[in-house]
């Protein structure tokens, strides 16, 4: 059993998928996560973001990986767990880079399809998880907000500057939707929230009941 979210940067993903899961007693797992751990590795390996063939390459190294459990995606480097230091803006953005190349997005595939395994349901979020990674999914979401809404939520949980979060956003968001390989798209059979004007209990509300319809 597999629920997917997908959606834009900070539309709410991560916390509305965690409390999914948490409420079904399912795994969760943030698919955003292999690809930030990948330009986070490769950036502390000096390897250009640029060099398909290297990240290609690194996707499989044992210097770092992902490991899920019921509430968090964590990242391993090295053995030291980076999952904070991963959430920054800027390794979003690095991430967002290294997951246009087809190569790497294959290369991750089956690491992502492979946190649906266990005995439990799965709840797994990010950009192309219902298009791609999960198109079987038994319930599909895609949240959305306004981009000023987002920008000052993340610019909150990250104590930063609202405008130049919007800015960063923006950009994100351009190059995750307009790149050629499983760009960020509404699921055609997705159950789509604008969460702009709710809080996380109202969208998690709305996404439970119409869940519990599916599964
Ligand atoms: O969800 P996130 O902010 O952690 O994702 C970081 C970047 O990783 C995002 O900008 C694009 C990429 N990504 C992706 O291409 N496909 C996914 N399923 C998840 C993330």
């Amino acid at each position: 059993m597999v629920i997917t979210i997908d959606g834009p940067a900070a539309s709410g993903k991560s916390s509305v998928s965690r409390e999914l899961a948490r409420r079904l007693g399912w795994n969760w797992v943030s698919t955003g996560a292999f690809y930030r751990g990948l330009a986070f590795a490769a950036i502390q390996l000096d390897i250009d973001l640029d060099d398909v063939q290297a990240l290609a390459k690194l996707t499989h190294d044992p210097v770092w990986s992902v490991q899920m459990n019921d509430s968090r995606t964590t990242v391993l480097f090295r053995e030291n767990d980076v999952t904070d230091l991963i959430a920054h803006e800027d390794v979003g953005n690095f991430a967002s880079k290294v997951s246009h190349y087809p190569e790497v997005r294959k290369a991750l595939l089956d690491a992502q399809r492979n946190c649906s395994k266990g005995p439990q349901g799965l709840v797994a979020e990010g950009r192309d998880c219902g298009t791609v990674v999960f198109p079987q999914a038994q319930a599909k979401v895609y949240l959305t907000a306004h981009s000023a809404n987002r920008a000052a939520r993340r610019a909150a949980e990250l104590g930063l500057d609202e405008g130049d979060m919007a800015k960063a956003q923006q950009q994100r968001d351009l190059q995750d939707s307009t790149r050629k390989v499983a760009p960020m798209a509404v699921p055609e059979d997705a159950y789509i929230v604008d969460t702009t004007e709710l809080n996380l209990d109202q969208v998690v509300e709305k996404v439970v009941e119409y869940v519990q319809n599916k599964i």
